[in-house]
């Protein structure tokens, strides 16, 4: 396992005082740090956070034993969730569950159902070998979310009507203590995992939630874990220049509040953790979106926008971090050598497709650097079971402590729940007639402005 975080574009020595965090600040910090550690030490040790030593206690055995079981009844598994009950399902499975990794090995093909468009459903349906061979991962932590259930509801209607057994193809993740879909799994007799009551949705992905079904494609689940392990003691460090959870931490929230950057644009050099930049957003924005505090992470992907948004970021406002992330090695490499010859390919010659990546990641944060553009780049050596276990923790973590930093509670999201009680008022849900009428009324109201 092998992580680096090269944060000199960040520093006012490199790119100046005007952007650039003061590199002095860097030894002032340690305190702040410390007190922020404490503060999640004690959460950690009254049991109100979960997520800091999931290696320790998720049941990977009985996962296993599970998917030992069963994996060979099923030609696709169907993941249905959303938010942090389904980001990282999809990170996982981009991240390693990739072709030339499964070649000649036989594991289900797994799609990931997390909106409510009929289109997708059903282009899902269509994509699925046969009904009697799929299985359907319910993951809800609370057990109530709407997109999930009616996607449930679907699943579950569908095998009925082809006269197949729910309960040999629904399996529920959700709170091993309380909500309907835990009920009805009793009532049903799905076969359940549990969601542990203190990890929050988006801290989730290391638990059962993302493990179950990276377990059924063959990835080594006790590695995922072991790299949280191995980057865990780190992330406790309190000396600030020691601590890569600490280090983002303090570099995105300064940057944020002292040198006017809301928006953190996350830049992955890797076709393979485009969904972790997906899944870092959703962190970010939902644990650190309070109080009017917060950042803006933005998702994009290298090298493909450089040549939609490397404009704006070069010469539009000076309001945003670049963070990038890069692969040394990639499983195979392409050597560039066509018999061919024009100006513009005679210098590619000779060279890989993958040596081509990197030269455009470091020729990018480097331009950026020079325009007074902060940046940073995290650099891993391969996309292994273990680094992608480390990062998965490691921003974890640092989002827990920009969240003590900033003063606020990383681990709800208030900001979520009208929109909730609106929507279930607007499909009649019982005891929720006063906010229909106040619905109905607002939207008479809006409807003045109208263009058709
Ligand atoms: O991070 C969170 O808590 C949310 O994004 C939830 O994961 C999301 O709302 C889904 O919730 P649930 O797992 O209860 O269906």
């Amino acid at each position: 396992m092998k992580i680096q975080i090269d944060y000199s574009h960040c520093m006012a020595s490199n790119i100046g005082p005007k952007n650039g965090v003061p590199d002095e600040l860097l030894n002032l910090q340690s305190k702040r740090l410390e007190d922020a550690l404490s503060n999640l030490q004690t959460k950690k040790q009254s049991g109100e956070l979960g997520f800091f030593d999931l290696f320790e206690t998720v049941n990977t055995a009985a996962i296993k034993e599970y998917v030992q079981q069963t994996a060979d009844r099923f030609e696709d598994i169907v993941v249905i969730g959303i938010g942090g009950s389904s980001l990282g399902n999809r990170t996982l499975h981009q991240a390693l569950n990739h072709p030339l990794i499964q070649k000649g090995k036989r594991f289900p093909k797994i799609q990931v159902c997390d909106n409510i468009d009929p289109d997708a459903l059903h282009a899902i349906f269509h994509d699925v070998k046969s009904l009697k061979t799929t299985q359907f991962q319910i993951i809800t932590k609370s057990g109530s979310t709407a997109e999930t259930l009616a996607n449930f509801m679907i699943s579950y209607q569908t095998l009925k009507k082809a006269g197949l057994k729910a309960s040999e193809q629904i399996v529920a993740i959700t709170d091993p203590a309380s909500g309907d879909l835990l009920k009805l799994a009793k009532q049903e007799r799905f076969k359940t995992f549990p969601v542990p009551p203190n990890v929050g949705g988006r801290f989730s992905v290391l638990t059962s939630v993302g493990l179950l079904s990276a377990a059924y494609s063959g990835i080594d689940i006790d590695s995922v874990l072991a790299g949280a392990k191995k980057i865990s003691s780190r992330c406790w460090e309190k000396d600030l220049s020691n601590n890569p959870a600490g280090l983002l931490a303090f570099l995105f929230t300064n940057l944020c509040d002292s040198r006017n950057k809301p928006i953190l644009i996350f830049m992955p050099y890797s076709y393979r953790l485009k969904s972790f930049a997906l899944w870092f957003c959703q962190l970010w924005a939902e644990s650190l979106g309070k109080q009017g505090k917060g950042q803006t992470p933005v998702a994009t992907e290298g090298a493909a926008d450089q040549h939609s948004q490397i404009q704006l970021y070069m010469e539009g406002p000076e309001d945003k971090v670049i963070q990038f992330l890069r692969v040394r090695e990639p499983l195979e490499d392409f050597e560039l050598n066509a018999d061919l010859s024009a100006d513009s390919i005679d210098y590619l010659k000779g060279k890989s497709l993958h040596q081509l990546f990197l030269a455009e990641q470091t020729a990018t944060a480097t331009a950026l650097a020079r325009a007074g553009r902060p940046n940073l780049t995290i650099e891993i050596d391969r996309i292994t079971e273990e680094n992608v276990g480390a990062l998965f923790y490691l921003f974890e973590f640092a989002t827990a402590i920009a969240g003590e930093f900033w003063n606020i509670n990383a681990f709800d999201q208030p900001g979520v729940e009208e929109g909730k009680r609106l929507t279930v008022a607007m499909m009649d849900r019982a005891r929720y007639e006063s906010k229909k009428a106040e619905l109905d009324r607002w939207q008479k109201e809006l409807h003045k402005y109208l263009w058709e």
